[in-house]
């Protein structure tokens, strides 16, 4: 049997999670002032030409109910974003927005509804995307809308009692909920299509006044299950090269945005299966998905992606199969992926790797960093240039005037 290709720094990581909560006490408390003002956290920072007022990022967290049937972003989302927006956040990011309806069949509801936003379609879908921008835009923050091309084997099975429907993956990979169910490999033709679908959802964004797009990269989602060789091992068509389909959509998004449109991704540097599983090879749901990008592997696609046209990522690790981790429980500590941000900021910094407009490559941390005086630190020693908060902002949309 072939030796597990494990990484250092995130066996390292993962050995050290545990009892962060009941072994420092003190530092979870956290909301600590000793940097007041925080300057570099309130200095305004560029992805491609667009000025953000400050490096605080809201992370995306599923708008779910968010919307009309129809997908048309309903005014529960304008006034959470907009509140967010009043509460001092320099950049927005929606939720999950799928571009794979029809095709992904664990994003619709049945008889063509929805329940995720949606930015096609129809007009009036369209313009509730206007409201929304014009709306956090009052109050000086900006917001990248996060385009999914689905959710693949991590989507609900529902679809199959529903509508005689399975779902759908890079490869026939078992559906993440009911392992039973295997999920269909998608057709080379059926991948173009979400490409399209990503690039005229950006061009809508653009054209609706929303200020970026911003790509589902990371989790186990289907864009990573595309571009993840664990999930993805087609052996014909084009879409056999992992990195693909990925460098395929940024390149149709770019084509439609112009160069100065900036666009985000999310990514994770490693699924960390291999070294949150101790008995992988044997474990009949994951034992296919033990050949993922290592994190050289995974600097070396993101080289690819900037070269495609991305201006911006934000980092972290893990995937639905070891959930815990993208999603940091009481166990881990304060800013968990500070060196995975670290990690990719000095790839890009040392090899000199500009964007296609010549600016830096945009690192944005994730991870339970909503305490002001480690959030202000991270970007102080160029561990990442922006900070991004999920629970946080979600709990206390006052957090940055704070
Ligand atoms: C309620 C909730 C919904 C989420 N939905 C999404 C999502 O739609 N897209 C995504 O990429 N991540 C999603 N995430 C992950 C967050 O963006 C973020 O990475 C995670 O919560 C860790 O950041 P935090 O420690 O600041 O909360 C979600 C997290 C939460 C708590």
């Amino acid at each position: 049997m072939s030796e597990l290709k494990k990484d250092p720094l995130v066996q390292e990581l993962v050995d050290s999670y545990g009892d962060w909560f009941l072994e420092h006490p003190e530092d979870a408390k956290g909301m600590t002032g000793k940097l007041y003002p925080f300057k570099t956290m309130f200095s305004p920072i560029n992805i491609n030409r667009t000025k953000i007022k400050n490096r605080i990022v809201m992370a995306p967290m599923g708008n779910l109910q968010m919307c009309e049937e129809s997908g048309r972003p309903n005014e529960k989302m304008i006034q959470y974003f907009t509140e967010r927006a009043k509460g001092g956040c320099g950049l927005l990011t929606t939720g999950l927005v799928p571009i794979s309806h029809g095709i992904d069949p664990t994003v619709s509801e049945p008889g063509g509804l929805s329940y995720f936003p949606r930015i096609d379609k129809t007009r009036t879908n369209l313009v509730g995307w206007r409201d929304l921008a014009s709306s956090v835009h009052a109050y000086d923050s900006k917001i990248f809308i996060q385009l999914t091309p689905g959710l693949g084997r991590v989507g609900a099975p529902l679809c199959l009692p529903n509508e005689l429907k399975f779902p759908v993956s890079a490869s026939f990979n078992k559906n993440f909920y009911i392992p039973a169910i295997p999920c269909i490999r998608l057709s080379d033709g059926k991948l173009n299509k979400i490409i399209k679908n990503g690039a005229q959802a950006a061009l809508d964004a653009q054209c609706q006044g929303i200020d970026g797009v911003y790509l589902h990269g990371h989790e186990g989602y289907l864009l990573e299950q595309m571009t993840n060789p664990a999930f993805n091992r087609r052996k014909l068509g084009k879409y056999s090269d992992p990195y693909r389909f990925g460098v395929d959509l940024v390149k149709a998004i770019r084509e439609n945005v112009g160069p100065h449109y900036p666009i985000m991704y999310r990514i994770d540097l490693s699924l960390a299966l291999n070294e949150t599983y101790e008995n992988i090879e044997n474990m009949d749901t994951l034992k296919k998905y033990t050949k993922g990008r290592t994190v050289n592997e995974t600097l070396k696609f993101m080289e690819a992606l900037v070269k495609a046209g991305v201006d911006c990522f934000d980092v972290d690790l893990g995937c639905y199969d070891n959930w815990w981790l993208p999603h940091p429980p009481a166990g881990m500590p304060a800013g968990c992926f500070k060196s995975v941000s670290q990690a990719a900021v000095d790839y890009f910094r040392s090899n000199n790797i500009k964007t296609n407009t010549g600016g830096d490559v945009v690192i944005v941390a994730v991870g339970k960093l909503g305490f002001p005086d480690l959030a202000e630190e991270v970007l102080k020693d160029n561990m990442a240039d922006m900070v991004m908060l999920g629970r946080q902002l979600l709990a206390d949309p006052y957090w940055p005037e704070k």
